[in-house]
């Protein structure tokens, strides 16, 4: 061995071959209903012990009963020998009550509220169009200790959609955070870096979820030698600078972020359309990305913090005893999964991906 050689050994630590975690959930799912749920949760099933489930079908989950049948439909839809766990949500509206919220908490039905700003993304026309006039739902949530998940976006046409984030946070998440002192708060697919400090500034009692698409597209990505419909979603992708700090805020170990992947899938046909609908399905390869960004970021020791513990310990959930094995292993991804008569278009499907999923030990 010559000195050179001996000398790169010394400098460059064993770069590890495989890790062995905690089993990982997924905070934030679009599982959706009937064909595409069958289609679409083995996926998620496969990588993640217990989901939360987004309750945006048409019509939306607003009641305990809807709630409760639509996860009985998810037990059904779980392929053969599947353990995973739904975690089910209540989507908001003008006509959310106290007391329906409650209910559905204490019965364990649902584990959070979901906040879409009216018309801010798909199927969020019958969302809250007025936040401060929720102010007794959100305190009956303050008092049960039950989490709102917020879609922080400005639904003003005149705002421009870059824009749309950050101008949420100043007009309506930081009034909401100062006039509910104890609320417990998730900031979803946090897009920018100015939110993801937002988010630690109120760490006590506020998380962000990071997606495995923002920390791989930015901008630009979107319009790579031609118009991306599978990579639009909303919060669409910022500027190169807010990918940098999300991949910082995901991999810091700070107790703040973890995963939520917006897996949502929308059929090729809605996507390659006129009017694109807004969503990527990153449920098949979300821990093969995530785990690629914490190996190029050296932080493989920081991974399951934020895949495994992080999501648990905010929302108060005992962490999952069994284990999953990532891998550094060379595997193609396949291209895109049937749905009746068309597909779902895989986010970085077709491409080889550096790690793989292993053995998962429940
Ligand atoms: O891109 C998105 N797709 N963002 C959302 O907030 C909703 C989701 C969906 O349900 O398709
Ligand atoms: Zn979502």
């Amino acid at each position: 061995m010559s000195v050179t050689e001996m000398f790169d050994r010394a400098a460059t630590p064993k770069r590890a071959d495989s890790i062995t975690i905690r089993r990982p959930d997924d905070f934030h799912v679009h599982l959706r209903d009937g064909a595409m749920l069958q289609a679409v949760l083995p996926f998620t099933a496969a990588q993640f012990a217990r989901g939360v489930i987004m309750p945006n079908l048409v019509p939306p989950v607003t009641t305990v009963a809807a709630a409760s049948a639509y996860r009985e439909r998810i037990f059904a839809a779980r392929p053969e020998g599947s353990d995973f766990q739904p975690l089910m949500t209540c989507y908001l509206t003008d006509a959310t009550t106290p007391d329906e919220i409650e209910k559905g908490f204490k019965d364990g039905v649902w584990v959070a509220a979901k906040l879409y700003p009216a018309g801010a993304t798909t199927n969020a026309h019958y969302g809250v169009t007025d936040i401060p006039n929720l102010a007794p739902v959100f305190e009956r949530m303050e008092k049960i200790g039950m989490p709102v998940l917020i879609h922080g976006e400005s639904t003003d046409p005149a705002v421009d959609i870059f824009d749309r984030e950050a101008v949420f946070m100043e007009q309506s998440l930081l009034p909401l955070l100062r006039r509910h002192a104890g609320l417990k708060v998730v900031v979803e697919h946090v897009t920018t870096a100015e939110t993801a400090d937002i988010v630690r500034a109120h760490a006590t009692r506020a998380a962000g979820t990071i997606t495995p698409h923002h920390l791989v597209i930015n901008r630009t990505s979107l319009f790579q030698g031609g118009l991306r419909p599978h990579l639009y979603c909303l919060p669409v992708a910022k500027r190169e600078h807010h990918r940098l700090a999300l991949r910082k805020a995901a991999t810091s170990g700070e107790t703040c972020f973890f995963i939520g992947t917006d897996t949502a899938p929308h059929r090729r046909t809605a996507k390659e359309a006129e009017c694109c609908s807004a969503g990527v399905f990153g449920g098949a390869t979300a821990l093969q990305t995530y785990v690629q960004v914490f190996d190029e970021e050296n932080a493989l020791d920081r991974f399951e913090a934020f895949a495994s513990v992080n999501g648990a310990r905010f929302y108060g959930l005992e962490l999952n005893r069994g284990t999953i094995v990532l891998e550094r292993r060379e595997a193609p991804i396949l291209a895109a999964v049937a749905v009746d008569d068309t597909e779902v278009v895989v986010f970085r499907g077709g491409e080889t991906l550096p790690w793989s999923v292993g053995k998962v030990s429940p």
